[in-house]
């Protein structure tokens, strides 16, 4: 168990700020997932934990001991890394004990702990392999043993199971989530999956061009998107931009009170917040493609004023490509220059498009 504490942490590579005034408490034990597109220093911000990288600035302790200089093999942490760096020339066992050796402890003890961290990944008996052999999951999991062997008190993990398939990423994200719960490592996990992050993480920073753009527990972050990026980054959202003028949405379809001051308005709705009815009134979308999931339907209705929406609805609802119907938005954010500025639940479209219509 640890606390990771980095304060005001910087990295600058040539002109390019990769990592930039980024601050972030981890608590002993907590899994936090850093998510966020490609290139927004998740990785970066990884590696300077690790002491693979040096910070341009700030700092980062690890149970109030400054690590910010140390060296990666003289900080408690472990790392493994997206592309699975194990050594082709060396088994299983090897591979997992290396570190090990490098500490110079008994052979009978290296065997010990070598074995433990094998079970614990669930290859038991796979020690003589040679990794080459090896499925790209087991790889995974030879790279998960041969970090937790050291018994690090922080465990740092950058997509490592970003090259496989969905069914084998989920099993495997379940059992790192067990093993860390089970031993209490505090961990970072990097991941481009939302739903990874959504599933795993006690906490989900959500980072940006190297800053933070939110963070907070996983359904904080998917019911109260504070920006329109964490909006549309988390979870599938419909956008519709607009004004506002005196308090009411000048948009056709959203005519819709929201007491904000006159200016430019995105609105953003859940496909869940959207619900579509055959038999509704006024019927102003047309069904364009209808997509059964088996637990619900994700129906993409076309307004005719050319707005695409994607609306949900319950398994057995009979609805088909071409219906003309009718929407009810339930719950609307409301964003402008990124920011949330305002968000309303109840809204009826029918009801709000009703006096536009006839105006
Ligand atoms: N060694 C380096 N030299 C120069 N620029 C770098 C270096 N490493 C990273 N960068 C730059 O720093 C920024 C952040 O990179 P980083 O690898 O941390 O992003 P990431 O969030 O991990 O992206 P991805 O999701 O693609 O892995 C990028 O603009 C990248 O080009
Ligand atoms: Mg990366």
């Amino acid at each position: 168990m640890a606390h990771l504490a980095i304060e005001g942490v910087s990295k600058i590579f040539g002109q390019t700020f990769a990592v930039q005034d980024f601050s972030l408490e981890v608590g002993d034990g907590e899994l936090v997932c850093l998510l966020g597109p490609s290139g927004s220093g998740k990785s970066t911000l990884l590696r300077m934990i690790g002491g693979f990288e040096q910070p341009t600035g700030g700092s980062i302790r690890i149970d109030a001991r400054d690590v910010t200089n140390l060296p990666p093999e003289r900080r408690p942490t472990g790392m493994v890394f997206q592309s699975h760096a194990l050594w082709t020339h060396m088994d299983v066992f090897n591979n997992i004990a290396f570190g090990l050796k490098l500490r110079r402890l008994a052979k009978a003890e290296i065997r010990q702990r070598v074995e433990e961290a094998l079970a614990l990944v669930g290859l038991v008996d796979y020690g003589r392999r040679a990794v080459t052999q090896l499925s790209g999951g087991q790889q995974q999991r030879v790279a998960l043993a041969r970090s937790l062997v050291l018994e690090p008190k922080i465990l740092l993990l950058d997509e490592p199971f970003a090259s496989l398939d969905q069914h084998l990423r989920e099993r495997l994200r379940e059992e790192v989530r067990d093993i860390q719960q089970r031993l209490g490592i505090t961990t970072l996990f990097v991941t481009h999956g939302q739903d990874e992050a959504l599933a795993l993480a006690d906490r989900i920073v959500v980072m940006r061009d190297g800053r933070t753009e939110q963070a907070g527990p996983p359904s904080v972050i998917y019911r109260e998107p504070q920006t329109a990026f964490v909006a549309g980054f988390i979870g599938s959202m419909n956008f519709v931009e607009s004004e506002i003028r005196n308090g009411v949405c000048m948009h056709p379809f959203f005519g819709f009170h929201i007491p904000v001051s006159d200016g430019p308005v995105t609105l953003a709705m859940r496909p869940e917040a959207i619900e579509v009815s055959p038999d509704g009134r006024p019927a102003i979308a047309t069904v364009h493609r209808v997509t059964d999931f088996g637990t619900h339907k994700i129906v993409d209705i076309d307004l005719v004023d050319g707005t695409r929406l994607k609306a949900m609805a319950a398994p057995g609802e009979i609805i088909r490509a071409g219906m003309v119907v009718a929407f009810n938005c339930s719950h609307v954010f409301v964003f402008r220059d990124n920011a949330l500025i305002h968000q309303s639940a109840g809204h009826d479209a029918a009801t709000a498009v009703q006096p536009l219509f006839s105006a």
